[in-house]
C-alpha cells in the first residue's frame, strides 16, 4: 500500500491530533504517501484531500479539536454519497482509509467497507467511551478530567452556600464520564442511563429536614439519563425538599475541548501507529484498540453493535465511598 488518507468524523475529541500526527508519521516511516482529508466524509465525497508532511504535523500533539477538521455527514448515510467518496479516493490514488470518531464514523466506515471492499481502519476517538474493543477511546480522560475540574469548582461555592448541585456531565446514551468524574470529584451519586433513577431515589438519599439541610451536596448526571433530566430532577428535589438550595449546572461542550491528557496523547499515538500497521498487514473493516494494554484489532461490527458495559467494579465503590449509586 503506497498511498493512504485519514479522517477525523463525528464529535471532536481531544487526543485526535495526536492520532493525526502519528498515522502520517507511521505512514511516511513505512514509506506511504498520506492525505488528509478535510471536514470527515464530506470531504472525502467533496475530493478535500491534502498532502501530509512530517512537518505538517509538528506542534499538534498537545492541541485540542481537529486540524483535519470533523463533521456529521448526512450524505456519506447515503449509497450515493458512499459511492462518491468511493470515486474521490479512487481517481486520488488513495489505496487505504483511517477514520478517527466514534459509532456514527464506524457505522459509515463499515457500509463503505462492504459496498466498495476499500481498505479502512477505524480508531476510536470520542469523549464518550462507547466503543467495544477497547478499554478507553481517545479523548475520554481528557473529558473526565475537564469534567472533575469543574466539579471541584462547583464543589467550593456549593459548599461556601450550603447547596445541592446537579452537574450534568456528557456521555451521549452512557455513564462513562458521570461515574469516573462522580468518583474522582467524591460526589454523592451518579446518575447514569444505565440504571433507571426516580426523583424519590434521589430525595431518600439526600434525607429530610435538617439531614438534607446540612451541608452541601454533589450529584453527577449523565445526559443521556433523560434529556433535561438534571433540571428535572433537581426542580422534583426542590418541590420534596423546598428548603434545599438547588442549583443546575451543564457542563457541555467544554467537556470536548482543551490539550489532551498524557493517557490520551499516548493511547492516540499507539493507536494511529496500530492503525496503519493493521492496513499494510491487510486488515479491513477492523478498529484498533487497547485492552489489558495490548494493541489489538477489533470488527468494526463489533466495535459499532456489542455493548461494553460501565465498570460495576467502579459502580460498587461509589456505593461504598458514598452510599449509593443510581
Ligand atoms: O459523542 C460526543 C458528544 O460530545 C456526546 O457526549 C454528546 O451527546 C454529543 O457529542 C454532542 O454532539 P454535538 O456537538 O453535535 O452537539
Amino acid at each position: 500500500m503506497k498511498k493512504i488518507a485519514v479522517l477525523t468524523s463525528g464529535g471532536d475529541a481531544p487526543g485526535m491530533n495526536a492520532c493525526v500526527r502519528a498515522v502520517v508519521r507511521a505512514g511516511i516511516h513505512y514509506g506511504m504517501e498520506v492525505m488528509g482529508v478535510v471536514k470527515g466524509y464530506d470531504g472525502m465525497i467533496n475530493g478535500s484531500f491534502t498532502p501530509m508532511t512530517r512537518r505538517s504535523v509538528s506542534n499538534i500533539i498537545q492541541k485540542g479539536g481537529t486540524i483535519l477538521k470533523s463533521a456529521r455527514s448526512d450524505e456519506f448515510r447515503t449509497v450515493e454519497g458512499r459511492a462518491k467518496a468511493f470515486k474521490q479516493l479512487k481517481e486520488n490514488g488513495i489505496e487505504g482509509l483511517i477514520t478517527v470518531g466514534g459509532n456514527g464514523t464506524f457505522t459509515g466506515a463499515k457500509l463503505f467497507y462492504e459496498e466498495h471492499g476499500f481498505p479502512v481502519i477505524g480508531v476510536p476517538g470520542t469523549i464518550d467511551n462507547d466503543l467495544f474493543g477497547s478499554d478507553f477511546t481517545i479523548g475520554y480522560d481528557t473529558a473526565v478530567n475537564t469534567a472533575l475540574d469543574a466539579i471541584d469548582k462547583i464543589r467550593d461555592t456549593a459548599d461556601a452556600h450550603e447547596r445541592v448541585f446537579f452537574v450534568e456531565v456528557m456521555g451521549r446514551d452512557t455513564g462513562y464520564i458521570a461515574v469516573r468524574s462522580a468518583i474522582g470529584g467524591g460526589a454523592e451519586m451518579a446518575i447514569i442511563p444505565e440504571k433507571l433513577t426516580t426523583a424519590d431515589e434521589v430525595i431518600a438519599k439526600l434525607g429530610q429536614g435538617a439531614a438534607a439541610t446540612r451541608g452541601s451536596h454533589l450529584i453527577v448526571v449523565a445526559e443521556g439519563q433523560k434529556p433535561g433530566n438534571a433540571h428535572e430532577l433537581a426542580q422534583q428535589v426542590k418541590d420534596a425538599i423546598p428548603d434545599l438550595d438547588t442549583k443546575v449546572s451543564t457542563l457541555g461542550h467544554i467537556q470536548r475541548g482543551g490539550a489532551p491528557t498524557a493517557a490520551d496523547r499516548v493511547l492516540a499515538s499507539r493507536l494511529g501507529v496500530g492503525a496503519v500497521e493493521g492496513l499494510r498487514n491487510g486488515l479491513s473493516a477492523k478498529m484498533a484498540g487497547v485492552i489489558n494494554h495490548e494493541l489489538v484489532y477489533t470488527t468494526l461490527d463489533d466495535a459499532i453493535n456489542k455493548r461494553k458495559p460501565v465498570n460495576p467494579e467502579l459502580v460498587r465503590m461509589i456505593e461504598i465511598l458514598n452510599g449509593r449509586i443510581y
